[in-house]
């Protein structure tokens, strides 16, 4: 495989093979700085023994869903020093040599371990600025064994995660007038999915010409990203790409997805977003894609099938079918959405 770490370090390279160009760069508009106006969602109030202050911050995160699908969460249970540690412990990953990732090179698409470049490399008209490590981390536990040290700390920050999932469903349950385990039975969260991806981009020396991430929605529930705090992730907001850094200490930054869209009915878009690159500094994300059981069969919940809403907007599928869909094609916007609609 070659990396576009190990071409970013090759001595000289002063532009980019054609493969990486994104012709798409030239028409869009810059992205802006919208930022201040993300919602920001206090995880701690969620349990609070104060019913005023938990009914106003479920419908915080009511409003955050419906009007962002991304917020960010802050006083949540994860320390710092664990995010820490999984953004170090990823790079080291990356730094290994190329014999010892080799194993981990991408086969199927719902390998428990996959280490690849681009979105899917078998797949891809155009390369993206990035290589990547995704790990399934729940219902079964995987990692490799190599760095030192990682295998703790991502078993560590997957339980944590999922926690703080967990916790922010039974709101967002809540908040859709349903009980607040309602998703979590519904969608037999108890096994649900949880991919882990690190994600690689080195510095790259025309970034206006190409992408790290090309515009997406996922394909889970809920994802919670970190990064090392160099900027590059935009989302889409009422049709405008807005910057997004992660200038909260300890804050995870969330957004809704495909699954969560199709079980709200639509009420709850999944956010498109995307990273870009730049010529100065490398930047890893670490995101946690949540889903259901891969075994559940996802359709709008009964009682969101409204007469203004009716009849349902999508077809049921089974979990495990729709990731298979996205993670085996090229990854186009919302295109793998429209499928089921
Ligand atoms: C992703 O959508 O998985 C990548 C986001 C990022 O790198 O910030
Ligand atoms: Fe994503």
């Amino acid at each position: 495989m070659n990396s576009v770490k190990a071409l970013a370090e090759s001595p000289d390279l002063s532009c980019i093979p054609s493969i990486y160009i994104n012709s798409a760069n030239s028409t869009e508009p810059p992205a802006s700085d919208l930022q201040d106006a993300i919602p920001t969602i206090d995880f701690s109030l969620l349990t609070s023994d104060n019913p005023k202050l938990r009914s106003q911050v479920i419908q915080e995160l009511y409003f955050a869903c419906k009007d962002w699908g991304f917020f960010r969460v802050i006083n949540h249970s994860v320390t710092e020093s664990l995010m820490n540690m999984v953004i170090e412990k990823s790079k080291e990953f990356f730094d290994l040599r190329d014999e010892e990732k080799k194993e981990f090179e991408e086969n199927g698409v719902l390998d428990p371990i996959r280490y690849g470049t681009s979105f899917n490399s078998k797949k891809d008209e155009i390369f993206y600025w990035r290589d990547y490590l995704k790990i399934i981390v729940h219902p079964e536990f995987n990692c490799p064994n190599k760095p030192l040290g990682l295998r703790e700390v991502l078993l560590e920050y997957s339980k944590r995660t999922r926690e703080v999932v967990k916790g922010l469903l039974s709101g967002i349950s809540t908040s859709l007038g349903l009980d607040q385990c309602y998703v979590e039975k519904a969608l037999k969260l108890e096994s649900g999915l949880q991919i882990l991806v690190a994600n690689l981009y080195p510095p790259c020396p025309q970034p206006e010409l190409a992408i790290g991430f090309p515009p997406h929605s996922d394909h889970g529930l809920l994802t919670l990203l970190i990064n090392n705090g160099v900027g590059g992730l935009q989302i889409k907001h009422k049709g405008k790409w807005v910057n997004v850094n992660n200038d909260l200490p300890n804050s995870f930054l969330v957004n809704t997805a495909d699954q969560l869209e199709i079980f709200s009915n639509g009420k709850f878009k999944s956010v498109e977003h995307r990273a870009i690159v730049n010529n100065a500094v490398t930047r890893l994300s670490v995101v946690v894609a949540n889903g259901p059981s891969l075994d559940a069969v996802v359709e709008p919940a009964y009682k969101l099938v409204t007469e203004e809403r009716c009849p349902s907007a999508y077809n049921p599928m089974k979990y495990k079918e729709y990731l298979e869909m996205q993670q085996g094609n090229q990854i186009i916007g919302k295109t793998c959405l429209d499928r089921v609609r």
